[in-house]
């Protein structure tokens, strides 16, 4: 099949990617002329886990441009990956997928064969039915549905995971304004998933609204067992890893997504909460359960200030170990770790900051007052007291018997990684969430 993709972000390329790499012939667009420059020749604009070996490997199946109006009228299908912002109101904002619509509307009108156009970006659910169909629909003067199709096909995929997670999903959601466009769609993905998902084919605003809440149920889970790791923690005795462990045995609950710790973040989650309850809000239905999640999850920055700030001197200062918003991404999109460091700074408390793969910001009205080092250990043996906040594979990799026996610190473990190392005759004091 001939597929073009518009928008070679951090998913539109894996997703342009992973196509070539079983064969099909892809057409790559994007606004940004460095982007395409920088495929032209062959290099990766992007940082994704195996992206640039696919690339090596998919590149004779690709080519690049600039141009939509080309692009349409070379492939079957378009897939459109350009970002949606999210506005004031929490509503996700369409100006970049409509401006791509007003561009391909011409190249659509002029196609003899039928084209499916397939918008895989985050919308606000209504938007298809009531925005782009009819956008599409007057500039083509074509009928949606006889002369063309139209998709919504949202992807479930992580940062730092996104070809593994393209190419093995457990759904693929597809909102059809028609059959013949949902086969088409559905044949692709057969063509080149390693899994066998369930296929869910739906009408266009099932499958809006089936996106977001997928994404607000995780986000709903995560934050049960990371309120459960707070309860187990004020209860003697109690450990949230036996009891979340017996939870996730039981298939009604199962066990992705249950590892009592710190909060969600990213580009994803904490947004689309605030479209959910917008969505719903302009449905006239009062959503209960997703504030309170939101709510549940914004406390946890407090918390564990006052869980360190309660044993630890003012002056004193703090490592922070992770600010990636989960290990395997460079992303700190509404990383809990920033705000965290934010906290301790105003509070007066020094901080020695490390990530593996993130670029840690400090915010400049602070000064000297905090540091980023090039090694974990370098962090810790500025400090006085450790917090481990991201669950990179290197940290649980540290001698931290070592570390611990040495020199008096506080250390404080949001993931339990130092959990069963014998600490028995350390100068150090352990304290594990949860
Ligand atoms: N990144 C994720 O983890 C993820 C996961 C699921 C869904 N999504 C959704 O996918 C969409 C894209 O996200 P992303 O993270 O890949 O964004 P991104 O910012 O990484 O990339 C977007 C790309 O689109 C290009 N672009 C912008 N406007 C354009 C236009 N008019 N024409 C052509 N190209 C244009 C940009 O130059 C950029 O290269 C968003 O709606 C997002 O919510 C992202």
């Amino acid at each position: 099949m001939k597929i073009s993709v518009i928008g070679l972000g951090k998913l539109g390329l894996c997703t342009a990617a992973c196509i070539a790499s079983k064969g099909h012939s892809v057409v790559g667009v994007d606004n940004s002329e460095p982007v395409v420059n920088a495929l032209k020749k062959r290099l990766c604009p992007i940082r994704e886990n195996g992206l640039e070996d696919l690339l090596e490997k998919s590149f004779k199946c690709m080519t690049f441009t600039m141009d939509v109006h080309e692009a349409i009228l070379g492939t079957d299908v378009t897939l459109i990956i350009v970002p949606t912002p999210s506005g004031p109101s929490g509503a996700f904002v369409n100006d970049r997928v409509t401006a791509v619509l007003e561009t391909a509307a011409p190249a659509l009108a002029q196609k003899k064969d039928f084209h499916v156009v397939d918008v895989v970006s985050t919308v606000m659910p209504g938007s298809s039915q009531r925005e782009f169909i009819p956008l599409l629909e007057e500039a083509a003067r074509k009928k949606c549905g006889v002369d063309f199709g139209f998709i919504y096909n949202p992807e479930f995929i992580a940062l730092g995971s996104v070809i593994r997670d393209f190419l093995n999903p457990d759904l693929v959601l597809i909102g059809a304004s028609d059959e013949k466009s949902g086969e088409t769609v559905r044949n692709l993905y057969e063509s080149f998933v390693d899994s066998a998902p369930e296929f869910a084919v739906m009408t266009l605003i099932n499958a809006e609204i089936t996106k977001l809440a997928l994404n607000c149920y995780v986000t709903m889970k995560i934050t049960y067992a990371n309120e459960l790791a707070r309860l187990c923690e004020a209860v003697e005795g109690a450990d949230v890893d036996v009891v979340t462990g017996a939870l996730g045995a039981d298939t009604r609950v199962g066990r992705r997504c249950l590892k009592g710790g710190l909060g969600f973040a990213g580009p994803c989650f904490p947004r689309d909460n605030a479209a959910f309850q917008k969505f719903a809000a302009d449905a006239g239905v009062e959503l209960f359960l997703s504030p309170q999640v939101v709510r549940s999850n914004d406390s946890i920055v407090d918390y564990l200030f006052s869980v360190a700030a309660r044993r630890v001197e003012k002056g004193a200062t703090i490592a922070l170990l992770g600010f990636a918003y989960k290990p395997g991404t460079h992303i700190t999109e509404c990383s809990q770790s920033l705000a965290l460091m934010n906290r301790f700074l105003e509070a007066g408390y020094r901080i020695a900051a490390h990530d593996p793969m993130a670029e840690v910001e400090i915010p400049s009205r602070h000064g000297d007052a905090a540091t980023v080092y090039g090694t974990p250990e370098e962090a810790v043996a500025a400090a006085s007291a450790v917090l481990l906040l991201t669950p990179w594979p290197e940290y649980s990799a540290m001698d931290w018997e070592k570390l611990c026996k040495e020199r008096p610190i506080y250390f404080f473990d949001c993931w339990r990684i130092a959990k069963n190392i014998p600490l028995g005759n350390a100068k150090a004091r352990y304290w594990a969430l949860g």
